[in-house]
């Protein structure tokens, strides 16, 4: 970025953006193309809950109001569905608006530091350099686990928070909670273990994975959830944070009011109680998940368990590079993930699609290898 006649921050000038999935807005106006498949963004292959689109329909003759702040029946809905106490809910516009939350809130720039895994979401690296926050990756072991030995050695005294996303994204890895609580306990009792849940629901048996029904045995202890997958809410921008009651309240405090909207609040009460859509998604990511998995086996690829919504693969790499096999796909109408700017340039993700999408991209993929 150039620099300009008034003041724009050091972090902000040699910032490296976010780099979201392609839409398909633009892979059909480069190639031309009538039909465009999105396997990029781990959004849910059956569109939206029809209840909460019918929540938003009901409630969009409000869009002259202002919302309540901090949406408070949504965080009654979400503490009924948890069974955790309300106070300990902090809901976002996305859980991305949390993870920034918690950065500006917790760790003082210059000072304080955050770790995670090399190669994890970026949003935490983002959020953390546009705060002025140290940033520490720790490399992953050789099968893309975590190294919880390498992660406690970069925690020190200065060390406000270490997040792990399980499912993991970008590579799927999900280990199971116990793993994840003796981690959080052998961490000094000012760091928090920013559990990162976005993928929970996809790995199968949710109370094998998640820290969150377990949430009371911690002091340390954030989960961050969203709506954007299994609940198909992306567009609509609604997550949450459940944490400590006095980090809530500082979080709530600082909070821009009105972030989460009348449509989005609305939106995710009626997804909370679709459970046919919910059950749907979940049969339909489980069974996409082992086709996608077999079949790009069977082509030779790597692929890295995943109990997530997506897949990482790893191409025969004296067929072709990722980097031409992503490319021959966008010229086909298939965009997937490439994960250069995860620093994994021969690895690719793919989000599980409809049976139909699935279908179609191993066949492409196919074509492209052989
Ligand atoms: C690990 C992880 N956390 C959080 C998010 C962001 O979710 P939201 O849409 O709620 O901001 C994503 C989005 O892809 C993600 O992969």
């Amino acid at each position: 970025m150039k620099k300009t006649a008034f003041p724009i921050r050091p972090e902000v000038l040699d910032f490296e953006e976010y780099s979201p999935g392609l839409s398909i807005e633009d892979i059909r106006q480069r190639f031309g193309l009538d039909k465009v498949i999105k396997m990029a963004s781990n959004e849910n292959p059956l569109g939206a809950s029809p209840l909460a689109l019918e929540a938003m329909r009901r409630h969009a003759a409000f869009a002259f109001r202002y919302p309540r702040g901090c949406a408070p029946e949504l965080c009654a809905a979400l503490a009924a569905y948890h069974r955790l106490p309300e106070s300990c809910f902090v809901p976002g516009n996305g859980s991305d608006e949390i993870v920034d939350l918690l950065l500006r809130v917790c760790p003082s720039p210059g000072r304080h530091n955050v770790v995670a895994c090399q190669s994890s979401f970026s949003m935490y690296r983002i959020a953390s350099k546009l705060c002025g926050v140290e940033f520490r990756a720790v490399p992953r072991r050789d099968d893309f686990s975590f190294d919880y030995k390498g992660l406690l050695a970069a925690v020190d005294e200065n060390t406000a928070f270490v997040f792990l996303s399980s499912p993991d994204n970008p590579t799927g890895f999900c280990p199971p909670w116990e793993e994840t609580a003796a981690f959080a306990r052998a961490l000094p009792s000012s760091c928090l273990l920013v559990h990162d849940e976005a993928y929970a629901d996809f790995c199968g048996d949710i109370a094998a994975h998640s820290l969150l029904p377990r949430f009371g045995e911690f002091s340390n202890l954030v989960v961050l959830r969203t709506f954007s997958k299994a609940f198909g809410l992306a567009g609509i921008r609604l997550g949450y944070g459940v944490m400590p009651e006095g980090l809530a309240n500082a979080l709530r405090s600082v909070h821009m009011p009105f972030s989460i909207s009348i449509l989005a609040e609305a939106a995710g009460i009626a997804a909370l109680g679709d459970h046919d859509f919910y059950e749907r998604t979940l049969r339909l990511v489980a069974v996409g998940r082992a086709f996608l998995t077999e079949t790009l086996t069977g082509m030779g690829c790597t692929c890295f368990p995943s109990l997530a919504n997506f897949l990482m693969f790893k191409p025969p790499a004296e067929r072709k590079t990722a980097a031409e096999i992503f490319e021959g796909l966008l010229a086909r109408g298939l965009i997937i993930r490439s994960l250069k700017s995860y620093g994994l340039p021969e690895h690719l993700r793919v989000s599980v699609g409809t049976p139909e999408e699935n279908e179609l991209f191993a066949s492409a993929l196919g074509e492209l290898i052989t």
